[in-house]
C-alpha cells in the first residue's frame, strides 16, 4: 500500500517544485497538496496520513498552529511532521520540536534530503503502528481473560454455596435471596460500596460447613439431642475451614494449571474469602453473647454475619421447611421483632424493618 504523504504551503511554485521533484516517489508515496493550513487541517481530520511536511511562515495559520492542531486530532497526534523553513534561525528548530515536530529542512529544499527524510519518518511510523496493533488484541485478550476468570471465580463460589443448600433443605432459591437480603440490609445501614458487593457474594457461602455434618443429624426431622446439637454446631468451623486461605496447600493445585505466578502469590488476602469465612464462624453468634460458637457478644461480632443472622432467619421463616409451612410475613417479623436485643442487633432490625418492602419483593423474584 502507497505511503500518503500531505504538502502544505502557500507558495504554489514551492507545492509545484516539490511535485515535480519527487515525481519519481509517486509509485511508493501517494502525495496530496495544499495550499493553506486550514484546508490541512480539513484533510488531516478527515482522512489519515503517513507524514506531514509543512511551511512554517504562512498567512493566517502558519506552519506552528497548524502543527498545534494537528497534535489535537484524535489519530494525527502520531503523524511524523517536517516542517520546512526558509529562515536559520536556531529558535524556530528548537519551537517545532518542543512542539511536537519530528524534524526540520531548510529551504531550498534538496530532493535527496527530502526523500531521505521522509523515508526515515514513514519506516518510524511503520514501526510505531505495527507496535500499536500488536497490543490492542493482546490488551483485549487479556482484558478478555481476566473478565472469563472473574465470571469462574464467581461461578465457583456461587455453586459452592448450591452445594452446601443441596445437601440440607431444598428451600428453592435461599442461599440466592440470604445474598440479596444481605446486600439490601447493608445498604440501609450505609455500608460502603465493597463491603456491599462482597457481603452480596460470601453471604451465600454461610452454611457451607454443613457439607461436613452426617446425614443422621443435618436432615434429622425433629429436634436434635444435646450432643447432636454440638455435632451441628460445628458446621461454623468446618466452614472456616474450608474457606480459609491456604496458599502453601493450593500452591502445588495451582502449579499444575496455567495460573500467572503473581495470582499465587500470598501477599494479598482475598477479600471475599476472609468475609465468607467470618460469616462462616460467626452466623450464629447473638447479639446478648447466648449464641456459638464462641459466644461472643454485640460489635464484638463482625457486622457482615450480623446482617447474615437477620437475613437467613427471615428467609428461613418465610420459607416452607419439610417439617412446617411457612409464616406469614407478620407472624416472622413478629418473632423476629421478638428477639431485637438478644439475637438480633437493634441497629440491624432497624435497617431491615426500614427496608421490609423491598425484602418482600425479593421473594416474588427468587
Ligand atoms: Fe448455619
Ligand atoms: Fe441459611
Amino acid at each position: 500500500m502507497k505511503k500518503r504523504i500531505l504538502f502544505v504551503d502557500d507558495e504554489p511554485s514551492v507545492l509545484e517544485g516539490l511535485s515535480r521533484i519527487l515525481h519519481g516517489q509517486r509509485e511508493v508515496w501517494e502525495m496530496c497538496f495544499v495550499a493553506n493550513a486550514y484546508a490541512a487541517f480539513d484533510q488531516i481530520s478527515q482522512s489519515g496520513f503517513d507524514a506531514i511536511v509543512v511551511d512554517v511562515k504562512m498567512p493566517c495559520m502558519d506552519g506552528f498552529k497548524l502543527l498545534e492542531k494537528v497534535r489535537n486530532i484524535e489519530g494525527a497526534k502520531d503523524i511524523p511532521v517536517l516542517i520546512i523553513t526558509g529562515e536559520a534561525d536556531s529558535h524556530i528548530k528548537q519551537r517545532a520540536l518542543d512542539m511536537g515536530a519530528t524534524d526540520l529542512l531548510s529551504k531550498p529544499v534538496k530532493k535527496d534530503d527530502l526523500v531521505a527524510q521522509l523515508n526515515n519518518m514513514l519506516r518510524a511510523k511503520s514501526c510505531q503502528d505495527e507496535i500499536f496493533t500488536q497490543n490492542v488484541p493482546t490488551d483485549r485478550k487479556a482484558e478478555e481473560r481476566i473478565a472469563d476468570l472473574e465470571i469462574s471465580r464467581l461461578d465457583v463460589i456461587w455453586r459452592l454455596g448450591k452445594v452446601a443448600e443441596y445437601r440440607d433443605y431444598k428451600t428453592g432459591n435461599h442461599i440466592v435471596r440470604v445474598g440479596h437480603h444481605s446486600r439490601i440490609i447493608a445498604e440501609e445501614l450505609g455500608m460502603g460500596r465493597d463491603f456491599i458487593e462482597t457481603l452480596f457474594l460470601a453471604s451465600p457461602l454461610h452454611d457451607i460447613g454443613k457439607i461436613g455434618i452426617p446425614d443422621a443429624i443435618l436432615l434429622k426431622q425433629g429436634r436434635l439431642s444435646p450432643e447432636e446439637f454440638e455435632v451441628m454446631k460445628q458446621h461454623c468451623a468446618i466452614g472456616v475451614e474450608i474457606l480459609r486461605e491456604d496458599f502453601e496447600a493450593m500452591k502445588p493445585f495451582l502449579a499444575s494449571g496455567k495460573i500467572p505466578s503473581r495470582v499465587i502469590s500470598d501477599g494479598d488476602k482475598n477479600p471475599l474469602l476472609a468475609m465468607a469465612s467470618s460469616i462462616a464462624m460467626s452466623h450464629h453468634e447473638r447479639w446478648d453473647g447466648t449464641g456459638y460458637p464462641h459466644g461472643l457478644a454485640g460489635d464484638k461480632i463482625p457486622i457482615e454475619a450480623r446482617i447474615v443472622a437477620l437475613s437467613d432467619a427471615y428467609d428461613a421463616l418465610c420459607s416452607i421447611r419439610p417439617y412446617r409451612q411457612a409464616y406469614l410475613e407478620s407472624e416472622s417479623l413478629e418473632c423476629i421483632g421478638k428477639e431485637v436485643g438478644k439475637h438480633f442487633d437493634p441497629r440491624i432490625h432497624e435497617a431491615f424493618v426500614r427496608s421490609i418492602e423491598k425484602l418482600r419483593a425479593l421473594f416474588c423474584c427468587y
